[in-house]
């Protein structure tokens, strides 16, 4: 027990630098609890700092730990859900509510065209923000009108085949993959010009057209 101990506390520190801070997954509405599970997988292993859930139906728990102790997440996040922060909202104007109290600036994801701006997945700068949160829909409504409203841009995988749209929690590994690996190689840019004395991250944002 000790040893299994020590081993997650040294796996616990060195993961620590590697986490991307000020980021957040929101995922709204979601149906099916393996797409949750899923994404709680995804964002752990990538290094997201939080998850938080707009979940109008009340399926899941206001409390973390009952969360955490929720047997289908357990299995479908495959344990991840142990070491996540998990956040759920009653609604999106709540979410989007505390992200803007928070200085969180929101993209959301779709398949389509959305919105004030549209990007591209890999041909988009995401350290421009300090603090973001990366939206994904519902897996048969998409996004909702008030996200898209309330983010700076939308976010579009694209698609080369027959159909319309990409699975939930298979858009989450490869959207949050490119998103982390940009902001990680930042934060670690940061950190190296920052080593002396004071080893703190200072994680501000790219000047606007560097
Ligand atoms: C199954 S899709 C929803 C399809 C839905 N008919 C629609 O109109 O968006 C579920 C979610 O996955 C994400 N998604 C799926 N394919 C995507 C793509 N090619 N680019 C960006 N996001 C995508 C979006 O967040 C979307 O809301």
């Amino acid at each position: 027990m000790e040893k299994q101990k020590s081993t997650i506390r040294q796996r616990a520190d060195e993961i620590k630098d590697h986490r991307c801070k000020n980021l957040i997954a929101v995922i709204e509405e979601p149906n099916d609890i393996k797409n949750i599970g899923t994404i709680i997988r995804n964002v752990n292993a990538l290094g997201v700092e939080k998850t938080y859930i707009v979940d109008s139906r009340k399926a899941l728990p206001d409390d973390w730990q009952e969360m955490r102790e929720r047997k289908s997440l357990s299995k479908t996040s495959v344990s991840a859900i142990k070491w996540s922060f998990v956040k759920r909202f009653d609604s999106t104007e709540e979410c989007l509510g505390h992200l803007e109290k928070n200085r969180f600036i929101s993209v959301v994801t779709s398949p389509h065209v959305k919105g004030k701006e549209n990007c591209i997945l890999h041909e988009t700068d995401y350290t421009k923000f300090t603090r973001l949160a990366v939206w994904f829909g519902n897996e048969s409504r998409g996004i909702s009108d008030l996200a898209v409203e309330r983010s700076q841009f939308c976010v579009s995988i694209p698609m080369f085949g027959m159909i319309e749209s990409l699975n939930l929690g298979t858009t989450s590994g490869i959207v949050l993959y490119e998103i982390t690996k940009q902001r990680r190689a930042y934060q670690l840019k940061y950190k190296r010009a920052n080593r002396g004395p004071n080893k703190s991250i200072n994680f501000v944002p790219a000047a606007p057209d560097s």
